[in-house]
């Protein structure tokens, strides 16, 4: 059991473990600055009962395998229980054998491939239930029944195209091509995949690649005289974020099903995004990933406070049925699965990068990461 002092006139010590360097960085360090933001703003109104939050940050370097160490440096050496961090599953599983003998609480603000719980993590993005079952719909009615799969090769991407695929299916469609390219994908990697997209003529694409290789798939599809207009990339990664990095006449017109974009309005989104263009810069947008890490610290806050402890057991059970005004809504902490009850919308990209939102839910929809609920139902309630 880790040792994480309690004591009145200690600072409360957190782990923070997102990429600042290699190949994920693109969109670790937005979670990396979502996650102090929050923390800032949490001091800044007098800590959590007068005490500071004082974050322990660690650079993975985009290495799940250096996760799990670093996860187990937090926790044995620097005597830490709370740790957020992690954007791919990959890292997720390597820090999650971490926490459970240790008994830690992991906060992982990153859509992801469901099918998944452990007590000691708290999972505030989105399961396939609440992006890919819309987006599957979203896809075949607007666009056509043939879908292409185009994957970084690791963990999310196999499993996520796996249930699309069954969402594909169980809606009269099919999937007429299936390719993975390495996780660190090169621009060239993508030459194979653009040859076999333009075989198969489908009616859209559903990618599930990730970090740096998302640019270069985007440009590479571009470069190949594809028009989104007509056959667009659709995904549940693909960022603000990685859109700024691609250019947005590249971007422009594809598909990404999240939980937030930028440009959803509301004046708590309207005040998170002005706090953190002002200490990150005019031109740096928000995104999905970064709005999940900066609640999840919010929410870790206002469970501290009530507890006025660390122990994971203790703060575990005030955390679940939490209730938040997050900036893509109210959301809550579902008691029965660590999973985040969350807001469902389909974004298209414009001209300047953001997202106008072309479909959202009328309110949060429950996580069901089993789909066990009313996960392969086409989920009603959208307008
Ligand atoms: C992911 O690997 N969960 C995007």
């Amino acid at each position: 059991m880790a040792r994480t002092s309690d004591r009145r006139d200690d600072a409360w010590r957190v782990g923070v473990l997102f990429s600042h360097s290699g190949f994920m960085a693109i969109i670790e360090e937005t979670q990396l600055r979502g996650t102090l933001l929050a923390i800032d703003e949490i001091n800044a109104a007098g800590g959590v009962n007068g005490r500071e939050l004082v974050p322990v940050i660690y650079d993975p370097g985009s290495e799940p395998v250096v996760f799990g160490q670093l996860a187990k440096r937090l926790m044995v050496d620097d005597a830490i229980s709370t740790i957020f961090g992690c954007y791919t599953s990959s890292s997720r599983k390597a820090v999650i054998p971490v926490v459970e003998r240790l008994n830690g609480l992991l906060w992982y603000p990153t859509l992801y491939e469901g099918f998944e719980f452990s007590p000691n993590v708290i999972y505030t993005g989105a399961a396939p239930n609440q992006n890919s079952v819309v987006l599957s719909r979203y896809l075949m009615e607007n666009f056509g029944p043939r879908i292409f799969f185009v994957g970084s090769d690791y963990i999310y991407p196999r499993e996520s195209n796996r249930i699309m695929a069954e969402l594909v299916r169980r809606q009269g469609g099919d999937v007429v091509g299936e390719v993975y390219v390495p996780l660190r994908a090169q621009r060239s990697d993508f030459r194979s995949a653009m040859r076999l997209i333009k075989a198969a003529r489908p009616d859209a694409i559903f990618s599930t690649v990730v970090g740096d290789g998302t640019v270069y798939l985007y440009q590479s599809y571009f470069d190949a005289g594809f028009d989104s207009a007509n056959m667009p990339i659709a995904s549940l990664t693909t960022t603000e974020a990685e859109i700024r990095a691609m250019g947005f006449d590249v971007g422009k017109g594809h598909i990404t099903a999240a939980s937030y974009f930028q440009n959803i309005g509301g004046s708590c989104n309207e005040r998170f995004v002005s706090r953190y263009q002002k200490r990150y810069g005019a031109d740096e947008p928000t995104n999905a990933c970064v709005e999940a890490a900066y609640f999840q610290v919010h929410v870790f806050a206002k469970a501290l406070e009530s507890t006025n402890s660390m122990a994971t057991d203790v703060l575990r059970t005030m955390v679940l049925g939490t209730e938040y005004e997050a900036p893509q809504g109210a959301i809550s902490i579902n008691e029965t699965s660590n999973h985040a009850d969350l807001w469902t919308r389909i974004g298209r990209v414009n001209r300047c990068g953001q997202f106008d939102v072309v479909l959202q839910s009328q309110d949060v929809v429950p996580a069901d990461p089993y789909m066990v609920g009313a996960g392969w139902g086409l989920a009603a309630g959208l307008t």
